[in-house]
């Protein structure tokens, strides 16, 4: 595969994943991934702006090989997860006289989870130049998106800003351009709900670093090379913001309909006010679908019917997903029912407890909803709605 010319001198060596269909054996992909990794030619020395994926070394290596590359000085490693740079220890042996540049913090995992002898690792600080003659690379440390070792690179004189996971999308591509196109703001946002989410006040810190910086193009370590950086960096600012948007969001599991019934009417009351729903089916759903919606609702209703006197265990699994995404979701509650008793909120409510959100009292009925249980789930979307009025969401 012949590398393609970003602007002069500078090579996309990164390659697509199409086949892969989930990612950490957490996160279902929709369009693959690619691992980005970048070729920067100065005139003196040569760099390579993170690697690759450890299954894909061999035919990296192969493709470095074939365009020609017989010289690597620097290994520029933005982050330790081995996605970017788990072919380190390979591209050495390839390139043994090539010296891994990244933090402190990275250097540690690195040495740890790739055992790279920490003789070949030089540390780099905030802000930091690196010369390759004609090119400049400044490193830029930006811890917490997502991994505490994170780091960004600059090419100065091309103004070119590589963010490694930073503004990424798991989405494969021809062209190594993003078209700003509604498919790849869908992974994009998929990819920040999944990974950046629980990040999101260093997200948007680090959403106006780079509005500030104003690189010509931003080159993410998964998904397209953005020439138009406002593209993704608007998108940015709507998610990280913390405002949510006037929706309600419904994860429910329901094993005789009784909870659906719930839910269905609930929708129908906000609908009737004005307030924009999303209903979550948590045993047919993609769990990555729920976490684009959490990014922009305010309430989470949860909906559970009582399976061994206590939550179903896919909605426990749904709080405990909001919980560590740790959402911007404002209010919540509970709706469920049961066949002869248990706990069903107590242990819903602990796993959203670090988000701190308003909780409405909330429903439980036994088996069919009857006529006070109408009323009562009339009071809940009409306190939905005047909280969602008193945040000025209507
Ligand atoms: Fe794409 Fe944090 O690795």
């Amino acid at each position: 595969m012949k590398f393609k010319e970003i602007v002069e001198n500078v090579f996309y060596c990164g390659l697509n994943d199409c086949e892969r269909d989930i990612f950490d054996e957490l996160i279902p992909l929709e369009h693959g991934t690619s691992y980005n990794s970048y070729l920067v030619k100065g005139s003196e020395k040569v760099a390579i702006i993170d690697t690759m994926y450890p299954p894909k070394t061999d035919e990296y290596i192969k493709n470095l090989e074939e365009n020609g590359v017989e010289k690597v000085d620097y290994i520029i490693a933005n982050h330790g997860e081995q996605d970017h740079s788990g072919s380190i220890p390979k591209l050495l042996e390839r390139y043994p006289n090539a010296v891994v540049i990244t933090n402190a913090k990275c250097k540690d995992n690195i040495k740890e989870m790739l055992l790279v002898d920490e003789a070949k690792i030089q540390v780099v600080n905030n802000n930091e130049e690196l010369s390759l003659g004609d090119k400049t690379l400044k490193f830029i440390l930006a811890p917490g998106v997502h991994w505490p070792d994170t780091m960004f690179t600059n090419l100065i004189e091309d103004n070119l800003l590589f963010t490694c996971d930073f503004l990424g999308a798991h989405y494969t591509f021809d062209d190594i351009f993003a078209d700003d196109s509604k498919e790849l703001e869908h992974s994009a946002k998929r990819y920040y709900a999944e990974i950046m989410m629980p990040f999101r006040t260093m997200c948007k810190k680090y959403t106006q670093m780079v509005k500030d910086m104003s690189p010509k193009m931003v080159l993410p370590s998964h998904g397209p090379i953005y020439k138009n950086p406002s593209f993704i960096l608007d998108l940015y600012t709507d998610w990280t913001a913390d405002e949510g948007k006037n929706l309600v969001v419904f994860p429910y599991v329901s094993m005789y309909g009784s909870t659906e019934e719930m839910v269905d009417y609930l929708i129908k009351k906000l609908s009737d006010k004005g307030i924009n729903t999303v209903k979550f089916d948590l045993v047919r759903g993609d769990l990555g679908d729920l976490a684009m919606a959490l990014v922009d609702a305010t309430t989470i209703v949860l909906g559970s019917s009582m399976v061994l006197a206590g939550p179903h265990p896919a909605a426990y699994n749904a709080a405990y997903l909001a919980g560590v995404l740790r959402p911007k979701a404002k209010v919540a509650t509970f709706v469920g029912s049961y066949g002869w008793g248990g706990n069903l909120f107590g242990k819903l409510s602990e796993q959203l407890a670090s988000l701190k959100l308003d909780v409405i009292e909330p429903l439980l009925v036994k088996g069919k909803m009857k006529k006070e249980d109408y009323e009562k789930l009339d009071d809940i979307a009409e306190q939905i709605s005047e909280k969602h009025k008193s945040l000025n969401l209507q």
